[in-house]
């Protein structure tokens, strides 16, 4: 009773920033991802008739009673599909940051349901298990698949689709990492806080089917200019509607900006690239095929910036042992 998965952090192009029903964790709106490579969790699952309880273990250590709670309520979820399931140990390990806006939780939420999958009897089909992933966190379905991923809205649920290949269109990732700290907020906590009190609520949500659209127009057509128009659009009205919270909510640091703006300065001079940023102060630069080098050096010297990560487009959640 016993497996193993891996799993990629995504980042979105199109923003998930708010929930419907928060107590089914379904969105408000729908997302666009790209999943990455390089950055990794893996887990490993074991259930065992002699644990009273799930017990979690992170990068080696007893993990926090929230972080403990979250894994339980995900494997709750699975347990109600498969009656007489019991306890699990789950060791998990993250090959990066922690919480700091590198989209640990898909990874790790993506990580959990795929290695506890070949464990159930008989295991849950694509559409479940993606239903359940969303259940734990918003944007975990999404690291289930490879390349560019839309979880859409459909009926009273959500749907997720493949849109394009990794190999189809292999665009290059570059992390500015600017802290290593986790964030003040978290995204559930942040996204509750703007959804209740930013005065821009509805105009975000009006936002985001518009830019569904253009985006997947964009992705089929491989055109990153019209790409980087609705990414940066989507990641600056995910910000302003949460700065707009009561009390504000302001994940960047100054390196965040300065990194935005030397983005924007490499594009206007032709590099192809665009920024986005998620609920923490890291920087994703979203280069075209083969020009992620010029843009890696050139955030490696904005001050501030600690570490620089460098990804391709990576798979989806797979099975690694049993
Ligand atoms: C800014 O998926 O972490 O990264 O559903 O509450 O777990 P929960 O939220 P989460 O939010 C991700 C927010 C984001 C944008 C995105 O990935 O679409």
């Amino acid at each position: 009773m016993e497996a193993v998965a891996v799993a990629h952090p995504n980042i979105a192009l199109v923003k998930y920033w708010g929930k419907a029903d928060p107590s089914r964790n379904l969105p408000a709106v729908g997302s666009i991802s790209i999943t990455l490579d390089t950055l990794t969790t893996t887990t490993r699952v074991r259930f065992g008739r002699e644990l009273d309880g799930d017990i979690l273990t992170l990068d080696g250590e007893p993990a926090s009673a929230e972080r403990s709670d979250r894994v339980s309520a995900c494997l709750d979820l699975l347990r109600e599909r498969r009656p007489g399931l019991g306890h699990a140990e789950v060791v998990s390990r993250n090959s990066f940051p922690t919480a700091a806006g590198l989209a640990s939780s898909a990874s790790a939420f993506a990580a959990l349901v795929t290695a506890v999958n070949p464990l159930l009897e008989p295991p849950l089909g694509d559409a479940e298990l993606a239903e359940i992933a969303r259940r734990c966190s918003g944007s975990a379905p999404r690291s289930l698949l490879g390349g560019f991923v839309e979880l859409a809205l459909e009926g009273d649920g959500t749907v997720l689709r493949r849109l394009l290949d990794r190999r189809e269109w292999p665009l290059e990732v570059v992390i500015a990492v600017v802290s290593r700290d986790a964030k003040p907020v978290g995204s559930t906590a942040g996204m509750e806080l703007t959804r209740t009190t930013s005065p821009y609520y509805e105009a975000w949500l009006a936002t985001s089917t518009t830019d569904l659209a253009a985006a997947r127009w964009a992705i089929a057509a491989r055109d990153i200019e019209a790409l980087a128009a609705v990414a940066e659009g989507s990641c600056l009205a995910m910000h302003a509607v949460a700065m707009a919270a009561r009390p504000g909510l302001v994940y960047w640091g100054a390196p965040t900006v300065d990194g935005l703006h030397l983005v924007r300065e490499l594009r206007r001079r032709g590099t192809p690239v665009f920024f986005t940023i998620d609920a923490g102060p890291q920087l994703k630069a979203v280069c075209g095929p083969g020009s992620s080098d010029a843009v890696a050096a050139a955030l490696a010297g904005v001050p501030g910036v600690v570490e620089v990560v460098r990804c391709g487009l990576g798979e989806g959640a797979r099975v690694v042992g049993r």
